[in-house]
This record gives C-alpha cells, sequence and structure tokens, in this order.
C-alpha cells in the first residue's frame, strides 16, 4: 500500500530536489505541500511549490498550502546557496498565484481527514506544523509521524556557530513540535553533511528533455557554483533529500531515542538543539534522532529516484 504523505517545505533547492523525488516516487502519494517561510519569504515560498509542481506537473498534483507570516525575514546564507528566488533564480514566470488555504490550515484539513493514516515531511522550520497543532490540539495523535530535517546533535550549526537552519528560523515553533507527543524522527545536519554529493553528479541528472532533467539542470548546476563560492566547497549537501529517504527508506539509517529540545533565548544559541544525554538525564525521551547513515546506498537511491523522476516527466 502507497504511504500518504504531506510535505511542508520552504524551496530552497533542497527541498526543490526532495519535491522532484517525492512527486514521483511510487512508494508514496504526496497529498500536500505546504509552503513555508525560510529560504524565501511566504510569497516566494508559495509561488516556489506552485511553480514546482506546475513544471513537473506529476501524475497526480497535491493539494497546495500557502505560507504565511507577519514579517518577511531574509537570512544572507539563505539567499547566497539558494538565491533570490529560492530556487537558483529559475526566472520562471507562473500565470497566476492560486488561490490557497493556509498552509496549517491544509494540514490540519488533511490530517482530520484521515486520522493516523498520515506521515508528515517537514523539510523547513516547523511554523506550520506548530500552527496546525495551536489550532487544533487533538493532532498530535492523529499523525502517524513526521519525519524532520533539522538540528545538530554535535552542536555545529549552519545558520550560526551553534544552530541549525530551520531551528533557528523558528525556534518557538520547533519547541512546540519537539514537546508535542507525535512520533518523530530528526534528520539533524550531523547526517545530511556526511553525504556530499560531488559535481559529477550534474552528469547522472535525467535528460533535460524531461521535466525534472530541465528543472535539475538548473537547480544542481546553480548549487554547486553557489557552495563554492560562498562555502569553498567542491560538492553540495541536499540535506532535505536525505531526510525525504529517512522517510521512505529508513533501513538505510541508523537512528537513537533522545530527549531534544530547542533554545528559543541565547544570544549565541537562539535555535541551537540540545539533547540531554546525561547517564541520569532527567528529560523524557521524545524523539528518534537519526545518528548515521549508508552514505553509498543513500546517494544511489536519490540519484535512482531522480533518474525515475525523468523517466515519468518526459
Ligand atoms: C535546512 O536549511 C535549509 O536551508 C535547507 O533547505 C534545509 O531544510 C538545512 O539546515
Ligand atoms: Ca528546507
Amino acid at each position: 500500500m502507497t504511504r500518504r504523505v504531506i510535505i511542508d517545505c520552504d524551496p530552497g533547492i533542497d527541498d526543490s530536489i526532495a519535491l522532484c523525488l517525492a512527486l514521483f516516487d511510487p512508494r508514496i502519494e504526496v497529498v500536500a505541500v505546504t509552503a513555508t517561510v525560510g529560504n524565501v519569504d511566504a510569497h516566494q515560498a508559495s509561488r516556489n511549490v506552485q511553480t514546482i509542481i506546475e513544471m513537473l506537473d506529476p501524475p497526480r498534483w497535491p493539494r497546495m498550502g500557502m505560507a504565511r507570516s507577519d514579517e518577511d525575514v531574509s537570512i544572507t546564507i539563505a539567499r547566497e546557496l539558494h538565491g533570490t528566488d529560492g530556487l537558483g533564480n529559475l526566472g520562471v514566470q507562473i500565470s497566476e498565484l492560486h488561490h490557497q488555504h493556509p498552509s496549517d490550515k491544509v494540514i490540519a484539513d488533511a490530517v482530520r481527514n484521515e486520522p493516523g493514516e498520515l506521515t508528515i515531511i517537514a523539510l523547513g522550520p516547523l511554523t506550520n506544523i506548530a500552527r496546525a497543532l495551536n489550532r487544533d490540539p487533538d493532532l498530535s495523535t492523529m499523525i502517524d509521524q513526521i519525519v524532520m530535517t533539522g538540528g545538530s546533535v554535535q552542536g555545529i550549526g549552519n545558520v550560526s556557530a551553534a544552530a541549525e537552519f530551520n531551528c533557528f528560523m523558528d525556534p518557538e515553533s520547533a519547541r512546540a513540535v519537539f514537546r508535542s507527543p507525535i512520533t518523530k524522527t530528526l534528520v539533524p545536519l550531523d547526517v545530511t553533511r556526511e553525504l556530499i554529493f560531488p559535481f559529477d553528479l550534474v552528469s547522472r541528472l535525467p535528460s533535460q528533455t524531461s521535466r525534472a532533467g530541465g528543472f535539475l539542470h538548473h537547480v544542481v548546476p546553480y548549487a554547486f557554483r553557489a557552495y563554492r563560492q560562498h562555502l569553498g566547497l567542491e560538492g553540495i549537501y541536499i540535506h532535505d533529500a536525505v531526510a525525504l529517504m529517512a522517510a521512505l527508506q529508513p533501513e538505510l539509517f541508523r537512528t537513537e531515542e533522545m530527549a531534544g529540545d530547542v533554545e528559543t533565548q541565547g544570544e549565541l544559541t537562539r535555535g541551537m538543539t540540545i539533547f540531554d544525554q546525561r547517564e541520569h538525564r532527567d528529560w523524557r525521551i521524545n524523539m528518534d534522532v537519526v545518528v548515521d547513515l549508508d552514505v553509498i546506498e543513500v546517494q544511489a537511491a536519490i540519484e535512482r529516484g531522480l533518474k525515475y523522476a525523468g523517466q515519468q516527466s518526459v
């Protein structure tokens, strides 16, 4: 039976690659893609979700959810790595932004419609999930599980010395989700950074004549250029595709039960994830955290998935 998932994301190049994989993967049905603020502001995130779905035109179109935000944020490193539009300055004009419901409503309605059935794959800041829980607290017992990109066990961040981007952008929401009773798997930076894709990935992308290939041949080379220019790296991380794979093929990952929380205040540590790993900890275990992955197999699975997306979108 295909698993039914909601993808909540802030596209973002790695989010968009994860969407390419998910929208064509026969093992899952993506019932909704909801936009959240993060790599780009609310309006751009909503546009990007629609642009990606229109460009890829998958066999089944998911519902879309619109990001909303009171303030529009812009983080330099996100702009540098993803481009000002989040998609490597793709420059595609969607005809018109569809009328979409707010993401937290789309999530709440979908979960209520199918209690116990849906997995949420959260690839951006956890704002929408926290809002949905706030709107309807009973949802926490109706979501099958959440798999999320975020945090760092060793405390080495990417947006600041201590914080991972998604937790930094909305630490209050991350804390609310971490503290909720939902079954959770966290895919932290320690693991997503284990897999560095080399430049020759470009030569293994699907043909540009396919819809997925055409899109990927724009965003992936952009990412390689940006990582070289801004991080001095000759390869790229595709964090959110790794998190998606942790949901799809958990046998390629090793997890440990942990007691985790998020710092919401610190001057230097806002958004830092903290795990109580004392021998006599007094925090309760509240999530599975991915601590290791089969680098070669996960890379192969991602590349296979992209190839398949190409074959399905000629
Ligand atoms: C996360 O930060 C974002 O920029 C990426 O899309 C990913 O979700 C990794 O820290
Ligand atoms: Ca993301």
